[in-house]
């Protein structure tokens, strides 16, 4: 099962990425976790990719088309992957398809998680992410067991540097510029299924699963 996970920042696409992992047993391939840990390790692709992330804007197509293309080569998305974040422009959506056209691969779904923009504040500037393994936290939503630690592997959580509220506004724009406009775009292709992002994380999930497991391939 290859799929698509699309949605404003902080509409969950992490958490519920989390999850699809655990039931379905394929990798989530997050364009913005693959550049942290590149910014984090001082790489080449992170000097290039750091003041974009900072400020909030799109890295350029380029710097993540080369990401995609050589990740999902990797023998562990032989029997799929979720992209989380990607693509995020309509030229990442078009260089998407030769890439999997190169691998013999097709996307089957294209989830749309859809929540407002005020909800979409408040997740981000309580969000919470562990060092270490990468769970994800919300201060007021879904807080860890313990002050600061995770709950599954006991690592320190932190804020991301890119969830102040300056930069969260900046985020949200170049969502509708350059992200919103791949809704329709998969919507003319019948790709698209969306999904109400609001509520619980199980009940969101739950809709996740029954469009998964009922829609046709
Ligand atoms: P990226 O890391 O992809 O960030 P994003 O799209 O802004 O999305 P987020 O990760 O912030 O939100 P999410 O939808 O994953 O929500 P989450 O599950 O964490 O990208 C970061 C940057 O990298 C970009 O700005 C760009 O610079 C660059 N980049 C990445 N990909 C790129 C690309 N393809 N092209 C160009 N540049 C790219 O949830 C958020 C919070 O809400 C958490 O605290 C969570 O606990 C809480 N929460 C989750 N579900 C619920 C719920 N149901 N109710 C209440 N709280 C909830
Ligand atoms: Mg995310």
């Amino acid at each position: 099962m290859n799929l698509i996970l699309l949605g404003p920042p902080g509409a969950g696409k992490g958490t519920q990425a989390q999850r699809v992992v655990e039931r379905y047993h394929i990798p989530q391939i997050s364009t913005g976790d693959i550049l942290r840990k590149s910014v984090k390790e001082n790489t080449p692709l992170g000097a290039k990719a750091k003041a974009f992330m900072e400020q909030g804007q799109l890295v350029p197509d380029e710097v993540v088309i080369g990401i995609i293309d050589e990740r999902l080569r990797a023998p562990d998305c032989h029997p799929g992957f979720i992209l989380d974040g990607f693509p995020r422009t309509i030229a990442q959506g078009e260089a998407l398809q030769p890439i999997l056209a190169k691998i013999g691969k097709r996307i089957d779904h294209v989830l749309n998680i859809e929540v407002n923009e005020e909800e979409l504040v408040g997740r981000l500037t309580g969000r919470r992410t562990c060092k270490n393994c990468g769970m994800m936290y919300h201060l007021l939503f879904h807080p860890p067991e313990r002050e600061g630690g995770c709950d599954r592997c006991d690592g320190v959580l932190y804020q991301r540097e890119d969830d102040r509220e300056e930069t969260i506004r900046i985020r949200l724009k170049e969502y509708e510029r350059q992200t919103a406009p791949l809704i329709q775009y998969y919507r003319v292709k019948n790709m698209l299924r969306s999904v109400q992002g609001i509520g619980e994380q199980d009940q969101i999930f739950n809709r996740i699963i029954r469009l998964l497991d009922e829609t046709p391939r």
